[in-house]
């Protein structure tokens, strides 16, 4: 039987954190990981750059049953506390957009800097290591795993979410959570694109390629980024950040004009004696493709494409502005785990304590990471939560 003071289950962004923490304590941590590579998530990342951090972390960034839940954590170890790291290393970084912060050269810069860290503190990393089966013993857990048995003090649970199977992701952590009794709140793939049917996908395929900035919102929420028509339906960041605050069902509506008033431009146009066909002009404002396929939507090719700009009237007008200032659409889902970036919900954040994240009912078993009931937005913020929850729970464990 190997011994540890702390095993982590999850070579991923929050369990490399919370060892590395640990480790540089004085605790003896081992972190297991049945993959046959450490951090693949982190690799793959912000295509490859890694979009590590955000400048403008705050909690209405993320999503939880327990809004106040993530608070604690952001505070104690904060984006600025992770650039300190990445400063340390004289890693080259840049802001892309809205505060996002991505690697200049590679993902694998941040990666290597947390195994620097690991190796600095003694932490030692097993790849390839199945996880049987963990036991609660009076002095802590015992595991049997792939590499033969194991047993700790306090045991970390970092295994994230299922998105990305092919990446090694798994449901393991809400298992775990059931097991010890833990509730685990409903779950879904999120900051993902959508699909649609029918209508609505033919006209993206036909769009497929074409992108724009739009202001997208569901259920109160809305955002302001680019969005992609693709051949299954609708994709980009707009489209994606929408995702986590969407439930199967749910309209979505879409301004393809965020920063115009058609009504207004329209009227001015009719002052001005514009001649140019309706066509035309929106093309100067919008993306030739897509104001074709919007023209040929039969209520308005009916009524309203063919006619010169002077002879629009105000109800045309108005069917103008809820086509382009208010498209409504119902997806049928989304591309699910197979492309999620993350799963939204999770371990419920009632089980766990904000301060220490560990279990209530369970001494000395800790989630962290994407595992727990909390979502960030797109945009450096589900990795600020990895390093946040693991850096603090690593005090702890
Ligand atoms: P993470 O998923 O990183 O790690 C979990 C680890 O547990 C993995 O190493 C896995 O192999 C291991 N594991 C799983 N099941 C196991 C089992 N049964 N036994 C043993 N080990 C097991 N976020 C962001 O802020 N900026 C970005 O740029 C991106 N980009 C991005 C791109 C893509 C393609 C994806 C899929 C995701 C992102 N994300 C992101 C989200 C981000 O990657 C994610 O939120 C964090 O990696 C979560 O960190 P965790 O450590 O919680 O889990």
């Amino acid at each position: 039987m190997r011994y540890f003071d702390s095993i982590v289950i999850g070579a991923g962004a929050a369990g490399l954190m919370c060892a590395a923490t640990a480790g540089q304590r004085g605790r003896q941590v081992a972190v297991l990981d049945h993959a046959n590579k450490v951090g693949k998530k982190i690799l793959m990342s912000g295509g490859g750059r890694c979009n590590f951090t955000n400048y403008n972390v705050e909690p209405r960034h993320y999503l939880s049953e327990n809004a106040h839940f993530c608070i604690s954590a952001l505070r104690r170890y904060t984006q600025q506390d992770f650039l300190e790291l990445v400063n340390k290393y004289q890693l080259e970084y840049h802001e892309k957009t809205l505060g996002q912060l991505f690697c200049n050269n590679r993902a694998k810069d941040i990666l290597n800097i947390l195994l620097a860290e690991c190796e600095q503190a003694g932490v030692t990393i097993e790849t390839r290591c199945q996880i049987h089966t963990i036991e609660k013993t009076e002095g802590g857990f015992e595991l049997t795993t792939g590499l033969g048995p194991m047993a700790c003090e306090s045991l970390v649970i970092a295994t994230g979410g299922p998105s990305i199977p092919t990446l090694g992701a798994t449901g393991f952590g809400y298992d775990v959570a059931q097991q010890f009794g833990l509730r685990v709140t409903e779950r879904q793939a999120s900051l993902v694109p959508f699909t649609l049917k029918n209508d609505a996908l033919s006209l993206a395929q036909a769009l497929a390629g074409v992108a724009l900035p739009v202001s997208i919102s569901c259920r109160g929420q809305t955002f302001k980024e680019a969005m992609l028509f693709t051949h299954k339906g609708l994709s980009g960041p707009a489209v994606l950040q929408i995702t986590n605050y969407w439930y199967f069902g749910d309209e979505v509506e879409i301004d393809l004009l965020p920063d115009q008033d058609l009504a207004t431009l329209i009227t001015q146009w009719q002052r001005e004696g514009a001649k140019s066909e309706l066509k035309t002009l929106l093309s100067r404002i919008l993306p030739k493709r897509l104001v074709s396929h919007w023209l040929d939507f039969p209520e308005l090719a009916a009524s309203i494409a063919s006619k010169a700009i002077a002879q629009l009237s105000k109800s045309d007008i108005e069917l103008l502005v809820s086509y382009f200032h208010h498209w409504r659409i119902t997806p049928s889902g989304t591309e699910g785990y197979k492309t999620a970036e993350v799963t939204r919900g999770g371990v419920s954040t009632d089980e766990l304590s904000s301060k220490t994240f560990e279990a209530k009912l369970v001494p000395g078993l800790y989630f962290i990471g994407e595992v727990i009931d909390v979502t960030g937005w797109l945009g450096g913020y589900n990795f600020q939560w990895a390093w946040s929850s693991g850096y603090c729970a690593g005090q702890y464990v």
